[in-house]
């Protein structure tokens, strides 16, 4: 690599840069070289450079398949943090690695690279999550400090979204409400905002909207050419059968949409699917909307249909009909390709039940859940999302 001159902060001296893959997908930048780094002239050779290698292999990353690099590429005395302005002197140069080894992922490891690019960030909370273009997590040598096991997941997570980065074709199915964008007091107020559509824009070849709202209902938040598959199968842009049959429930949906609409609790709304019918109640107070709910079913006439309970609704749903895992199960037959499915609902997970092991499956602000990953929020989908995308950083 061509180095550009150092700019001559009070630390320069034996300078260590980065090392490894030139053409990573992923690099780690730590905080600055010790002794045995300088002696060696390789980053991370040392008792914390040890840490990370036994993370590395924990998670079954390849040391070689990534660039390892520091904020400041000289030895602060005594390992010393090094100071605001060494960091401003040495930038440049770890600018200039960032523009030549042009990585998918920088996995920012402590405060020193974090704070080098985004500012004062507490670790205890943001460790182990994707933030723009970086991914986040703790120095390695805080694995002597009670955190390796902690770390362990993060590069779990790391590990994660170098598969993703790496895979030839995935195909990615994303639930909306809750995952692309929060969920808002009124469905109708959950509209994409520019930074998602333009980063769904650049995916938009790998994407698969899957939602529980109608085909109405996500058009009208979601102004983008994408395919969708709406009314948890529903209404599926590949498939016509489940519209086709659905005849036999028409009058049970309308007899229980007139029957609900009558609710007294305040801020319910009910809402006519075609294919079933809904029941919002996030506007409404909870305990009183299942008291009510409870009466009006007792004796009530369910036919063909049956309940099902999501994040504050509630669902009227045909018995024989699709549900996300079964799409997802169409999906995966029709496609070989690594399958990334991100959903937040209890409705997803029948999907992350049928990607299994054949994908990669993320919940968005669950716990209990029987997908692989969590994330925190719909912002750490979509940096996870702008980080597939590729495309130039704006920290450059
Ligand atoms: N700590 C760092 O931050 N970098 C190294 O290269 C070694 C220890």
């Amino acid at each position: 690599m061509q180095r550009n001159e150092c700019n001559g902060c009070p630390l320069a001296s034996k300078a260590v840069y980065g090392y490894g893959n030139e053409r990573a997908p992923v690099m780690l930048i730590g905080e600055a070289p010790g002794e045995r780094e300088v002696a060696s002239g390789i980053p991370f050779v040392g008792k914390a450079g040890k840490e990370l290698d036994g993370l590395l292999k924990r998670a079954g990353i390849d040391r070689e398949s990534l660039y390892i690099t520091n904020v400041v590429k000289c030895r602060p005395p005594g390992n010393r943090k090094p100071k605001k302005d060494e960091i401003a002197r040495c930038l440049p140069l770890l600018k200039e690695e960032i523009r030549m080894v042009k990585p998918g992922i920088i996995a920012l490891l402590g405060s020193t690279a974090i704070e080098s690019f985004l500012g004062k960030m507490s670790l205890d909370k943001y460790h182990g999550t994707f933030v723009d273009h970086f991914f986040i997590s703790y120095h390695p040598s805080m694995a002597f400090y009670g955190k390796r096991e902690i770390m362990a997941k993060d590069f779990e997570k790391l590990a994660m979204a170098e598969r993703a980065l790496r895979a030839e074709k995935r195909l990615l199915l994303l639930d909306y409400d809750g995952t692309l964008v929060p969920i808002t007091k009124n469905p109708e107020d959950a509209v994409l905002r520019e930074k998602g559509k333009e980063i769904l824009k650049r995916l938009k070849d790998e994407v698969i909207i899957v939602t529980g709202r109608s085909m109405r209902s996500i058009k009208s938040v979601l102004d983008l050419d994408l395919p969708v598959v709406a009314n948890h199968g529903f209404e599926f842009y590949r498939v016509k059968e489940p519209e086709e049959r659905f005849d036999q429930y028409r009058e049970t949906v309308k007899r229980l949409y007139e029957h609900f609409n009558g609710m007294k609790t305040k801020g319910v709304v009910v809402e006519d699917k075609t294919f079933g019918i809904a029941l919002h109640y996030r506007n409404a107070d909870e305990g009183e909307f299942f008291d009510e709910f409870r009466r009006m079913l007792e004796g009530l006439d369910l036919d063909n249909m049956h309940i099902e309970y999501g994040k504050k609704i509630v669902e009227f749903r045909p018995d024989e009909g699709w549900n996300k895992g079964k799409v997802v199960q169409f999906l995966l037959s029709e496609n070989s390709c690594l399958c990334i499915y991100i959903g937040d609902d209890n409705s997803d997970e029948p999907a992350f039940e049928a990607v299994g092991d054949r994908g990669i499956t993320i919940a968005v602000g669950r716990r209990e859940t029987k997908a692989r990953y969590l994330f925190k929020d719909h912002e750490e989908v979509l940096s996870f999302l702008s980080i597939l995308a590729g495309g130039e950083y704006d920290i450059l």
